[in-house]
Formats: C-alpha cells, structure tokens, sequence
C-alpha cells in the first residue's frame, strides 16, 4: 500500500523525469508527466517532482491546484538545501519535502533560462569561495548527479 496513486513530476532538461521514473519502477506507481496527468482524478494522491528554479519547484501550484500532494521532491543542482525555507518559499507548510541533486546539463537549457543562468555565471565568476567555483564548474561542463541511493527516504516514506 502506498500513500499516493500515482508520481506526477515536471522536468526541463531530464533529471527530474530520471529520479521519478527510478521512483514508477521501484514501486509499480503510474507516471504522469503534468502536462499530460489530465487521465488521473482531479484531487487524486499524489507525490509530484519538480526542478527547482530560483528556490521554487516548479509546476508545483500547478500541481497542488488539481490534486493533493502528500508529498514533494524538489530536485536541483546545490549539494543541499535549507528544507524549511524551501517549504516556507513554496507554501508547502509541514508537507513532506524531499531534496534531490539532480544535475545540470547546460546544452539542454533554453530561452529565459539561459539568460538567466549566463548573469548567474558572470555573478559566481566573481567569486572565489570553493561552493561558487564548484556550482560555475557545473554551469560550465554540465554535471549529473543523479543516483537512486537518494531516493531511500522518499521510498521509505511512500512505503510507510
Ligand atoms: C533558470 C534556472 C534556475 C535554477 N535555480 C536553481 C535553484 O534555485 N536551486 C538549485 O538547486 N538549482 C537550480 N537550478 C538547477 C536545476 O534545478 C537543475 O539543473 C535540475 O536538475 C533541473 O532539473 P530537470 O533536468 O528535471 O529540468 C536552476 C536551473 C536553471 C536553468
């Protein structure tokens, strides 16, 4: 038995789409894409994945207008995040939120995207404490650090 129905998620350049698809085939749950889970109920318990972008998860307000959202994995590129604040930012209140490092894959960012994250680059390029050079490195060469062995606690919480 599980707490949700189905994993809904939402992915730009694939990271996303990889740790909910690692999450549908451990556990047998369906998965929707957002823009296509119109077969699930309106109301229907979910556990959606976003991409964080400028500390929001996005398609999240989305996501919790059509159903109900028991639990949320917010996936990015820092190595950690503050949970409470990410919770605070994206009016989750004391829903379950997971972190994930997900990765960057710079060829695959698009439009507004792209402008914004070459002004992110210029701003760390000016920097030189080791986390700025470490994330200007990953915006550079790209960097994946996706691995299943992240997933345990959403498992274990989907399962419980
Ligand atoms: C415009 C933009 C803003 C981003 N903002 C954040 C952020 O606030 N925090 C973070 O950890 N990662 C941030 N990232 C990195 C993405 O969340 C990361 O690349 C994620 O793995 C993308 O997931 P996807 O491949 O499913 O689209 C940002 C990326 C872009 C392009």
């Amino acid at each position: 038995m599980s707490r949700v129905s189905a994993i809904v998620y939402t992915s730009a350049t694939g990271f996303t789409a990889r740790y909910a698809g690692l999450l549908a085939e451990q556990t047998g749950l369906p998965l929707f894409r957002l823009e296509e889970a119109d077969a699930l109920a309106p109301g229907a318990p979910v556990l959606y994945l976003g991409w964080l972008h400028a500390g929001s998860v996005r398609g999240l307000k989305r996501a919790l207008r059509r159903f109900r959202v028991e639990g949320t994995c917010a996936v990015g590129m820092a190595p950690e995040v503050d949970a409470d604040k990410l919770r605070r930012d994206n009016g989750l209140g004391q829903a379950p939120l997971f972190y994930l490092r997900g990765g960057y894959a710079p060829d695959r960012v698009r439009g507004l995207d792209r402008v914004l994250m070459a002004g992110m680059k210029r701003h760390l390029a000016g920097k030189s404490d080791p986390q700025s050079q470490a994330a200007l490195a990953a915006m550079r060469q790209g960097a994946d650090w996706v691995s299943a062995d992240q997933l345990g606690p959403v498992l274990a919480w989907l399962g419980s």
